[in-house]
């Protein structure tokens, strides 16, 4: 019989300050806690996700006074319009009668927001404008609670308690992407147009989602034929830079690409690599593929044990090309299943109390170690109050 006396169980200890910094000054992983823990997800709301601007929708969808669109960031249901006056507004999507969610279509054209459950209604900037039998209400105090709401490359942000202005919260992401020669652009002007969106669920921590995304040490053994058949993936083509607000990554098509997928793919800009994807804390992307299709996506934390990927894209010129479908359709239906068995059987070993921190790979997954250092940056003063008191 073998034993193995020296094996010990972690339950639910609290995370002790210390450990995590010798874990990150190694380059090793966070432990178990950051991805399963309640009390963590709990104070990640508060001081990670209400802090953030985050991405909601693109302004083309909020061109005219009238239009709006809904969204839910976290558990927050959120509400975007532009009002009679021309001026985007961001709002809380929840009714200051009884709570019921106000507008409850995703996206149209209206004059006011009217509550179905009794009737209660908003103006276009969220402004209390009538009830049944209202009289006796004070109505400046009952519009929908504000939200803060900026626009960046045509993209529409909102935050809920932002520290800083949206070009300040975006760091250096706008300058490293004009030094890369990247160009973003989701306004109408140009010339995208939309194609799909997609929300898939997935049973794994948001963080661990994040970091999936930002190596590609996997990428031979969990995608050989999809990703990996699409894409240069090794340790010199696939590029990574972290920065202030943000990281970075780079690959080149594989040139059979070709006889892969039996379409001709190509960079119209030889210089510029065909895969792009910037990062922006804490939880979302914007990204391109060879110039044809642009997308940005966020995740959502629905919990310690699951998050939501939401997945805008929008192909160049009047309509996506064949080609581009293609290789779309493979990045979601393959790519994306096969990360997610990975990223969910991570998640069950996290939840088991076994998982002992191992250590990342220098050159493979430099990203995480940046992402962890920025999460504990962030966490660390907090748990560490909360020991001291
Ligand atoms: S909850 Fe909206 S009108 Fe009553
Ligand atoms: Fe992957």
């Amino acid at each position: 019989m073998n034993v193995h006396a020296n094996v010990s169980f972690r339950s639910s200890e609290p995370v002790d300050p210390v450990k995590v910094d010798r874990l990150l000054a190694r380059g090793w992983n966070l432990p178990a806690e950051f991805y399963t823990d309640p009390g963590i997800f709990a104070l990640e709301e508060q001081v990670i996700f209400r802090r953030a601007w985050q991405i909601v929708c693109t302004e083309r969808e909020l061109l005219n006074p009238g239009d709006f669109v809904t969204t839910q960031l976290g558990a927050l249901p959120v509400l975007v319009s532009r009002d009679e006056d021309g001026e985007l507004r961001a709002m809380v999507n929840v009714c200051r009668h009884r709570g019921k969610v106000v507008q409850d279509e995703a996206r149209g054209n209206c004059r006011a927001f009217t509550c179905k459950y009794h009737a209660w209604s908003y103006r276009l900037d969220g402004s209390f404008r009538g009830a049944p039998s209202s009289e006796t209400l004070h109505k400046d105090e009952l519009g929908l609670l504000p939200l803060s709401v900026g626009t960046w490359k045509g993209l529409v942000f909102v935050a809920i308690e932002p520290q800083q202005d949206l070009m300040d919260y975006l760091g250096d992401v706008p300058r490293v992407m004009a030094e890369n020669g990247s160009h973003f652009d989701f306004s109408t002007a140009s010339g995208l147009s939309f194609e799909s969106d997609l929300t898939v669920d997935i049973a794994c921590n948001w963080k661990a989602w994040v970091e999936n995304n930002h190596e590609c040490y996997h990428c031979p053994s969990v995608h050989p034929t999809s990703l990996n058949a699409v894409f240069c993936l090794g340790k010199e083509e696939f590029r990574t830079q972290a920065f202030k607000g943000g990281m970075y990554l780079s690959a080149p098509f594989r040139p059979e690409i070709a006889a892969r997928f039996g379409v001709a793919f190509g960079t119209p800009d030889a210089q510029k690599p065909d895969l792009e994807q910037y990062f922006i804390w804490p939880n979302q992307f914007v990204a391109t593929t060879a110039g044809h299709a642009d997308a940005f996506f966020r995740i959502d934390p629905i919990g310690p044990d699951a998050c939501r990927v939401v997945t805008w894209t929008y192909g160049k010129g009047q309509k996506m090309d064949e080609d581009t479908r293609k290789l779309i359709d493979v990045a979601f239906d393959e790519v994306v299943q096969e990360d997610i068995v990975m990223s969910e059987q991570t998640h069950t070993g996290m939840r088991s109390g076994a998982y002992v921190p191992g250590p990342l790979i220098p050159g493979r997954e430099d990203l995480l170690m940046h992402f962890q250092k920025v999460v504990w940056e962030v966490l660390g003063p907090e748990l560490r109050k909360r020991e001291a008191a």
